[in-house]
């Protein structure tokens, strides 16, 4: 457990000119996040939590957990059926999210504000396992942050953080991978650029990845100083004490989350799996825990508008229905297109 700590001004650092009280992070995981926009909070989620939405993960794809030959796809993105509020999922993660954005007040009340089973799975494949072909990082497709449902500007805050649940990782003039075993949480600056790495060892490695938002922009100019760890990583990479002529060039918008319309779509599906996995055990479909049992509800309504549902979708770029794949190697002096 993590002692409340403060952490003094640095001389020579003016962002840290003020010292800053943190209930739940250490000194060195404040330096750890400041410097390189990410921290792991090993051992974070309540085991029950994984194993009760992990027990019905192989009725959902249709794939064999004992036959590879099944695995069909090397990669899945799937709908959420359940839902916890996020402080019940992973309480200490949850509590150094709160010191990261400096206040639990600045978190948006609903928006992401509860953690679900929608899993991403990485298979890895037959041919991996002996592949021993070595590239650079930054020879690897698919590098990205979470912003597919807004406008992004600097300051933006739809997706403040990234929380990821077993992962690899890196940033942009250095590289790191990261490992994680169950039960592990990463948390990322929203702006921290991230990819999936091969999974050489052909089993199920399943994540998800919520995000945290906040309501409100980042301030980067606060003539107090009292910037927090997320406002702090910008303007250290930024080389600046604040950036006060700082305006975004649009009107800020947001929409249906682009890459829901792949998703969503498999949730049908899954839930007709889900039931007739219950009735093969004699229980009645009441007995299945899905949020797609409870449409028109008042549950259902409020799932709908925390994870963006209730939004128009972008008329310009719509939504992405199929599976993006996971991000290949790109030997360097191959362009790719
Ligand atoms: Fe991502």
């Amino acid at each position: 457990m993590s002692s409340p700590v403060t952490t003094e001004a640095s001389h020579n650092d003016p962002l840290m000119s003020k010292s800053h009280n943190y209930k739940h992070l250490t000194p060195e995981e404040v330096e750890h996040f400041l410097t390189k926009g990410w921290l792991r909070v090993p051992g974070a989620i309540k085991e029950e939590n994984i194993d009760k939405w992990m027990q019905d993960l192989w009725t959902r794809i249709d794939y064999d957990e004992h036959d590879k030959s099944t695995w069909h796809s090397e990669y899945l993105h799937l709908p959420r059926h359940r839902e916890v509020p996020a402080e019940e999922f992973a309480p200490e993660a949850w509590n150094k999210i709160v010191d990261i954005v400096g206040g639990e007040d600045r978190i948006d009340p609903v928006r992401e504000r509860y953690y679900g089973d929608a899993f991403i799975i990485n298979f890895g494949s037959e041919d991996k396992t002996t592949q021993t072909v070595e590239y650079r990082p930054q020879d690897k497709d698919g590098w990205h942050t979470d912003d597919d449902w807004y406008r992004l500007f600097l300051d933006s805050t739809g997706n403040a953080m990234t929380v990821i649940h077993c992962a690899h990782v890196k940033d942009c003039k250095q590289f790191t991978t990261v490992t994680a075993k169950r039960g592990d949480v990463l948390l990322l600056h929203g702006l921290l650029p991230h990819t999936t790495s091969a999974n050489h060892l052909h089993y199920a490695r399943v994540i998800s990845n919520p995000h945290v938002s906040l309501h409100s922009p980042l301030n980067l100019n606060r003539p107090d100083g009292n910037y927090s760890l997320l406002e702090q990583v910008i303007l250290r990479n930024l080389g600046r004490d604040a950036v006060p002529e700082f305006q975004p060039t649009r009107e800020r918008k947001s929409w249906y989350p682009r890459n829901a319309g792949f998703k969503r779509a498999k949730a049908q599906d899954e839930l007709k799996r889900m039931i007739a996995a219950a009735k093969s055990k004699g229980l009645d479909e009441s007995t299945v825990d899905s949020i797609y049992l409870r449409q028109g509800t008042k549950e259902f309504e409020e799932f709908e508008r925390r994870n963006g549902f209730d939004k128009d979708i972008n008329a310009e770029t719509g939504l992405v229905m199929v599976q993006h794949t996971v991000g290949e190697w790109v030997p360097a002096g191959v362009s790719s297109t």
